[in-house]
């Protein structure tokens, strides 16, 4: 594919911005693998959103917008908003979006939403975060954020990927936060972190779903099985993992939640293209 002049490409972005979205001003973009790259940009003025909440990110592609909804991944204190993208190499977005770079234009529609957001839970003690790839992204923003260890008394992040180095940006995520000012005071050792993957050799190995299932996941925690009167889970992945994660939850007597109706788990597909 021919790249497109970029120089070019983002002049008349700057031309023909579509009214009533924000054009936002990108920071830093940093690549993982020839998979996975994460994008900080401005944040408007006004934009206000709950960590583990989605909008629709977009780039003037020719002269049309096109958007794709992303998880904001991070916290809804950061005067900058955070994005971890897969790079889909003929994604109508994300085939353009790779190639951003500081000073860039991103589009962003106004009206942030989701389910993964802690008022879509009942209280209890424990928060599992279940993700595969980039369906990290809305728990970057939820383990950033002081409320959700006002709400949990311990906060599991699991995060499966094909390989090693796509874990990274969780890695880096939890050293940030041991590293912070305040974050790494507020969150002490309430965050742990469970990363594992499927196609390579590593220290923790599986699909989040069979370590479920065979409870490794547990005796490798020192915690006890699932149980709805202590634990809570969010899930992000693709739509089989979902639907794999959602029947253990449910199985194990957990209860599905929604906004308008808090319960014991909730589930958002992580978004791609
Ligand atoms: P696997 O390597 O066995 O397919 P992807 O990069 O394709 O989005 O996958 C991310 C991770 O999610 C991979 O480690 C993959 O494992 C895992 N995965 C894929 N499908 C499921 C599923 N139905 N349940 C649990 N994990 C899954």
């Amino acid at each position: 594919m021919n790249a497109p002049a970029k120089t070019e490409e983002f002049a008349v972005a700057q031309a023909k911005i579509p009214d009533g979205v924000y054009a936002e001003t990108v920071l830093a973009v940093e690549h993982y693998t020839d998979r996975l790259f994460r994008f900080r940009m401005t944040r408007p003025a006004g934009f206000r959103f709950r960590s583990g909440e989605f909008a629709m990110i977009g780039l003037m592609v020719g002269d049309k917008p096109v958007y794709r909804a992303y998880s904001i991944a991070s916290p809804a204190w950061d005067e900058e908003l955070e994005f971890f993208s897969i790079k889909v190499p003929d994604g109508p977005l994300t085939s353009h979006l790779q190639m951003i770079k500081p000073g860039d234009t991103v589009l962003m529609r106004k009206k942030p939403t989701g389910t993964l957001v802690l008022d879509a839970l009942t209280p209890a003690k424990r928060l599992y975060m279940f993700s595969t790839g980039t369906g990290i992204a809305p728990f970057a923003s939820l383990i950033r954020d002081p409320e959700t260890y006002e709400k949990f008394d311990e906060v599991i992040l699991t995060h499966t990927c094909r390989d090693v180095a796509e874990l990274k940006y969780g890695f880096d995520l939890v050293h940030e936060i041991n590293n912070h000012e305040f974050l790494h005071e507020i969150v002490g050792d309430k965050l742990k972190h469970y990363p594992t993957v499927t196609r390579e050799d590593f220290k923790y190995r599986g699909r989040i779903t069979d370590l479920i299932e065979n409870g490794k996941l547990f005796t490798d925690l020192g915690v006890p099985a699932l149980d709805p009167a202590v634990d809570r889970g969010m899930i992000c992945g693709s739509t089989a993992m979902l639907k794999d994660t959602k029947d253990l939850l449910e199985k194990a007597g957990l209860v599905e939640g929604s906004n308008n109706k808090p319960g014991e788990f909730v589930i958002e597909r992580a978004f791609v293209g």
